[in-house]
């Protein structure tokens, strides 16, 4: 007799501490969200300083980098919706690997919430959702290659929400944030969770100012960053110190399509490099 050997589950289901569900990874050994609150995490860390919502102008448009279970454009879309704003609001969304939809389906949240849900579960089957006042298109690969084909958005807002450096330094490069200010517009805010120096080098060496992001739970501060908006500023003393850190060197990706241990073989070198040169001077 043959038994059919069963698919590996690539997910575990996480309860977090506001009662919404993540996931845990076993390809990258982490959960998708902080595990003080999965929801809580999208609308403190990435929607409100992204300050989006009091933008001004009839349509406005939003990228979501790593789309994940959702709650980053969940988030989005249930604010904007308590808000009566009008206009069009436009999320363009990228993902590498979908969620199974019977994984999603089985999230609920008892309130508004659902039927905005419902909104993003379709556009994670079929590519596409649109309602009355939001549109969103979930572009489905490696987001290195899909930002690379926008050539006429001036993006509003920027969720960057990747896993960890180290687990997914692809998306974490000089050379991805390069294109990601490419399409960012001048007041727009880029949210990013992480607090680490290289990210924050990154960012500037692509060519954005940065600031403090709030933090959130058991989570250091995140990062924002923008061209011209106002962010909680650093000092020129904490800038200095960063660029001096050796621990400041940022991942390189200069074709944006390096492999993950490529990426962090090449940091590896720099710094010993830069180590060097620090120890001669
Ligand atoms: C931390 S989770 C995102 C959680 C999500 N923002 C949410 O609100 O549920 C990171 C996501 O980034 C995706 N990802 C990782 N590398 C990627 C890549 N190169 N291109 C596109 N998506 C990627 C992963 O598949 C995963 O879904």
């Amino acid at each position: 007799m043959h038994t059919t050997p069963r698919t590996p589950h690539k997910f575990e289901k996480v309860i977090t501490d506001d009662g919404t569900v993540s996931l845990y990874s076993k390809e990258y050994g982490e959960a998708m969200h902080s595990l003080s609150g999965a929801y809580e995490e999208a609308l403190l860390k990435h929607v409100r300083p992204s300050r989006i919502l009091s933008r001004t102008g009839g349509h406005l448009c939003v990228l979501d980098i790593g789309f994940g279970l959702g709650y980053n454009s969940l988030a989005l879309l249930t604010e904007w919706s308590r808000s009566d704003r009008p206009g069009n609001l436009h999320i363009a969304a990228f993902e590498k690997e979908i969620v199974p939809a019977k994984l999603m389906d089985a999230i609920t949240f008892a309130d508004d919430r659902d039927s905005i849900y419902a909104s993003l579960r379709e556009a994670a089957v079929n590519g596409h959702a649109a309602r009355q006042g939001y549109t969103i298109d979930i572009h489905r690969g490696d987001a290195r290659r899909l930002i690379r084909a926008i050539d006429d958005i001036s993006v509003h807002a920027i969720f960057h929400d990747p896993f960890s450096p180290a687990k997914n330094p692809e998306l974490w490069s000089v050379d991805f944030f390069r294109e990601v200010y490419r399409v960012a517009d001048e007041r727009c805010i880029l949210t990013t969770y992480s607090s680490a120096t290289h990210i924050r080098m990154a960012l500037m060496e692509a060519g954005f100012q940065i600031g403090r992001g709030p933090s959130v739970g058991k989570k250091r501060e995140g990062t924002l960053a923008t061209k011209c908006a106002e962010v909680p500023p650093f000092t020129a003393d904490e800038i200095e110190k960063m660029k001096n850190d050796i621990k400041a060197v940022p991942y390189r990706d200069s074709r944006l399509t390096g492999a993950k241990e490529e990426i962090l073989a090449l940091r590896k070198d720099e710094m010993r490099i830069k180590k060097g040169l620090q120890a001669r001077q």
